[in-house]
């Protein structure tokens, strides 16, 4: 009988799986809390922090309660933030004119955050989606029947400028209007912040994960529907190539970091950018990805702890260098 025969194999990579310390020699990715950028709602008022339904540890913060997670998140070694705010419905309008108010709650946020913690990296998104009534993440052509494109862009411009005059150190231009990226970047040059980064949201896709974060910040609800549609900006889930000619054309217009948007349905995404060009990488897991393995831990389907590391592990072996993921601080805790 030849079963009881070894077979003369010359290659055999079980060898090298056999112990806890060849296994750990032979590790390939590794994560560590400085990987991660924590994504943070900012509300207005004393309220105590407002959980978020479908988001289970996620919470909107008021500005005291800000600095503290901040404080709590940067001791466990998460070097940066990226500040979202969910504003009062009254506030908000057409036109998202809220978002150029030298103290609108955003830049209020952040002057508390950096006076509390110069060296924490703050990131602040550069989109109109939190201010307008429609929900868009830009002003709509007089039709009313899209996002008009140029105006936004300078609209856009002005935001980043005040971002930066409030202390960012990165900003995050998110709404994937054409051209928005040069157009930062000379605004922010115009007005003396050359200093000032842009982190580009590059392959930003029309995503189906996005539905907790629009619960988050208000701009469903803002919209009337839970159907939004954003597929005349955001990438069509489908494309590639249309990434690689986004993230070149991002490349070109002075991007400081390209990043791929939402993570781990986008691995192919993540990988083809980070051969194609030699900037650090970005890749957000956002709120759906994170809701539905907090989803499945509750239905016990699946391994809290293990599923997010191995989530992460895996959008960071696709290439990615920094990852904003709700997971930061949990994940930081654990890796200690
Ligand atoms: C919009 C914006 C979105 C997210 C961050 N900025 C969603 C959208 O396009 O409506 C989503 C992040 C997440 O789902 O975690 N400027």
């Amino acid at each position: 009988m030849a079963d009881s025969h070894p077979l003369a194999l010359a290659q055999r990579p079980r060898r090298l799986r056999r112990t806890a310390s060849l296994r750990a020699m032979t590790e390939e990715t590794v994560l560590r809390p400085a990987d991660f950028i924590a994504p943070l709602f900012v509300v207005e008022g004393k309220a105590a922090p407002d959980p978020i339904a479908s988001m289970p540890g996620v919470f909107r913060l008021n500005l005291s309660d800000l600095v503290k997670e901040c404080r709590a998140l940067a001791k466990l070694g998460v070097p940066a933030v990226a500040l979202f705010p969910k504003l009062d419905a009254k506030l908000k309008d057409d036109e998202g004119t809220q978002a150029l108010n030298e103290d609108t709650l955003v830049l209020r946020a952040v002057r508390a955050v950096k006076k509390a913690l110069p060296e924490l990296t703050v990131i602040t998104d550069v989109a109109l989606d939190p201010y307008t009534s429609h929900g868009h993440d830009g002003v709509l052509t007089p039709a009313r029947d899209d996002v008009e494109n140029d105006r936004t862009v300078a609209l856009l411009g002005r935001m980043a400028v005040l971002q930066a005059r409030a202390g960012v150190d990165l900003v995050a231009p998110s709404d994937m209007m054409d051209g928005r990226v040069g157009a930062i970047r000379r605004a922010l040059d115009a007005a003396g912040f050359s200093g000032t980064g842009i982190l580009a949201y590059s392959a930003k896709y029309n995503s189906a994960y996005y539905g907790p974060f629009r619960d988050a910040v208000g701009s469903a609800q803002a919209a009337g529907t839970r159907l939004l549609s954003k597929a005349t900006y955001q990438m069509n889930p489908a494309n590639r190539r249309e990434a690689l000619h986004e993230a070149a054309l991002d490349d070109a217009e002075g991007a400081d970091i390209l990043m791929v948007k939402p993570a781990g349905p986008y691995l192919d995404i993540i990988r083809e950018l980070r051969s194609a060009t030699t900037k650090p990488i970005a890749a957000y897991q956002v709120s759906g990805e994170y809701a539905q393995i907090h989803a499945a831990a509750k239905l016990g389907w699946l391994d809290l702890a293990r599923c997010r590391h191995e989530s992460l592990i895996a959008i960071k072996r696709a290439g990615a260098d920094l990852i904003l993921t709700y997971f930061a601080k949990d994940m930081a805790a654990a890796l200690r």
